[in-house]
Parts: structure tokens; C-alpha cells; sequence
């Protein structure tokens, strides 16, 4: 496995792959490693197949953090990650510092950012609105330095592959986007990289994201229709009363447009950012 922290040589590998027919895989994360990620791995290898070339790329992005998110507090254990990508069969990690992805940018002279004027505005774009800006760019950026055929998101930040998707259309990149399922823990909580942040009371509270996907679930198994509002309603009620729980939002939508639906049928898609204590998780499923 190699690691490579330049873009140039990042982009000469990659290029030479491509000229002898060695089709290529991306992985975008942020590091922290768990079986989610490696769920993506799995996937770009299937993709790609035996001979193909796997990237994970392993970057904590400082353009989607607002500045009161402190980038600088998201864990990372690169030891942890690289010995967790050399298992899982990566070919290439690349870790590129700040100062080759962003140059000049503490001084004001970095400059063109990518940006999805539609996909970004509700749910995580409402609650955090210079996020998607960032998540978009350092995307655009990666696929123009690992010119990857196959990229792979996790179904678990939704919105986030909607609005890849979008910029790959829109953008004409050469990328197929494939989005995986994501991967859960065994009492249902999906896997993420700030679980750690929980304290034991928090993470026992932090299920009610899960318990709310599946009572909606269950809810339009039994009624066919059910009315957005009066759903939501019921659905903030068991969120609340957990004491370390606070709703940020909860919502109905079509998942593709992601427009929101007043009428809550099989099909619709819901997705939910809840604090519980200071940290903030998101999920999401198909109803
Ligand atoms: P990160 O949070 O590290 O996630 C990297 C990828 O892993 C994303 O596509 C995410 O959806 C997927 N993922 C996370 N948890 C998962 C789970 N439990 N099951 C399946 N997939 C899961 O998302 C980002 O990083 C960044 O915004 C990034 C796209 C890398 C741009 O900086």
C-alpha cells in the first residue's frame, strides 16, 4: 500500500493507471476509520475488481467546518486508519496537509470553490450553511487528483451523495457515483467517527435516532399514508424524551429531489440530526 500526500504525484499515479487500462476507485473520508468506511472500501473493490487500483483518501476537510465547529477536536488515529486500510486491501492512501490542498489560504489567496445551489439548501445546508460548499469542493478537487471511474459514498449522510451526485452531473465529471447502505452497530446506531464523543448514559440515548426511523416505518406499514405533521409530532415526542436528546430537525422528502412531503407514504425518504449532549449525529432511511 502506498502513501502519498502530493496532489501532483497523486494525479501522475492515477494518470498512469488510467493509460494502462487499470480502472480506479475513490473513497473520500476524513479518517477515523470504522467498518462503515470499510464497507466503502469493500464496495470500490468490487467495483473495480482484483486488478483495479483502490484510493481511500483520509483528509479532515477545514472548508466544511464552520468556524464554531472546531475542526481541530475531530479524532484521528492515522496509525489506526492505515493499518485499517492495509487490512481492508487499499492500494493508495492519500493525505494531503492543508497547505497543498488550500494554498495561500490562511492569507486569503485561495479562491474558487464548487458550488450546488439547490440539493444544499434544506436539512444539514439549513443547519450548517457554509458545510456543503466545503464538502462539494474538496470533491471536485479529489476527483480531479485521483481521476477516479468509480467513487463510493455512504447512504448513511444522504444529502451529502444527493449533492455529489448533482455536481457530477452538472459538472460533467467522468465519475460513476455509487452510494452504499449504511453501516449499523448492533443495537442500530450508525456508525460514525464522532460516536466516540458519547459518554455511556448519551450513547444508551443515542438509539432514538434508530428507534424514530423505525417507528415511521412501522407507522406507514400500518396506515399506507400518513400525514408529515402529525408524524413528526409523534416522532419528536419520543425524541425528547430522552433527557440528553434535542431534535435539530426531522424531515419527510423525496430521495431524489429531496423536496419535502406533506403526505408520508412507502417510499419516502426521512432523514433526522439530533444532539445528544453536545455532539450532533444524523441518520436517515427509506420508509
Ligand atoms: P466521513 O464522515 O469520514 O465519511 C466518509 C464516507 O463514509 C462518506 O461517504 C460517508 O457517508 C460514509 N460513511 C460514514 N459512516 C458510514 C456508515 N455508518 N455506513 C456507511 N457509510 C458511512 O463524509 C465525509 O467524511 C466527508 O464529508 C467527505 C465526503 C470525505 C468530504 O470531505
Amino acid at each position: 500500500m502506498r502513501s502519498i500526500s502530493s496532489p501532483a504525484v497523486m494525479q501522475r499515479l492515477a494518470l498512469k493507471q488510467k493509460r494502462a487500462g487499470v480502472p480506479v476507485g475513490l473513497v473520500p473520508t476524513m479518517g477515523y476509520l470504522h467498518a462503515g468506511h470499510r464497507s466503502l472500501v469493500e464496495e470500490a473493490r468490487r467495483r473495480v475488481g482484483a486488478s483495479g487500483w483502490v484510493v481511500l483518501s483520509l483528509y479532515v476537510n477545514p472548508t466544511q467546518f464552520a468556524p464554531t465547529e472546531d475542526l481541530s477536536k475531530y479524532p484521528r488515529d492515522l496509525k489506526r486508519d492505515l493499518a485499517m486500510c492495509r487490512e481492508a486491501g487499499v492500494d493508495a492512501v492519500f493525505m494531503p496537509s492543508d497547505a497543498v490542498m488550500y494554498p495561500g489560504r490562511e492569507e486569503g489567496r485561495y479562491s474558487t470553490y464548487v458550488v450546488e445551489e439547490s440539493l444544499t439548501r434544506p436539512m444539514e445546508g439549513a443547519s450548517r450553511p457554509t458545510h456543503f460548499r466545503g464538502v462539494t469542493t474538496v470533491v471536485a478537487k479529489l476527483f480531479n487528483i485521483v481521476l477516479p471511474e468509480v467513487a463510493v459514498f455512504g447512504a448513511k449522510d444522504w444529502q451529502q451523495a444527493a449533492v455529489i451526485s448533482r455536481m457530477n452531473r452538472d459538472m460533467n465529471f467522468p465519475v460513476r457515483i455509487v452510494v452504499a447502505p449504511t453501516v449499523r452497530e448492533p443495537d442500530g446506531l450508525a456508525m460514525s467517527s464522532r460516536n466516540k464523543y458519547l459518554d455511556p448514559t448519551q450513547r444508551l440515548q443515542a438509539t432514538v435516532l434508530w428507534e424514530s426511523l423505525k417507528s415511521a416505518r412501522a407507522e406507514v406499514k400500518r396506515n399506507g399514508t400518513v400525514d408529515a405533521a402529525a408524524l413528526h409530532a409523534r416522532l419528536s415526542a419520543i425524541i425528547s424524551a430522552r433527557s440528553e436528546a434535542r431534535l435539530d430537525y426531522l424531515e419527510f422528502f423525496d430521495p431524489e429531489t429531496l423536496q419535502p412531503v406533506v403526505e408520508v407514504t412507502k417510499g419516502v425518504q426521512m432523514a433526522l440530526a439530533v444532539f445528544v449532549g453536545k455532539t450532533r449525529l444524523i441518520d436517515n432511511g427509506r420508509l
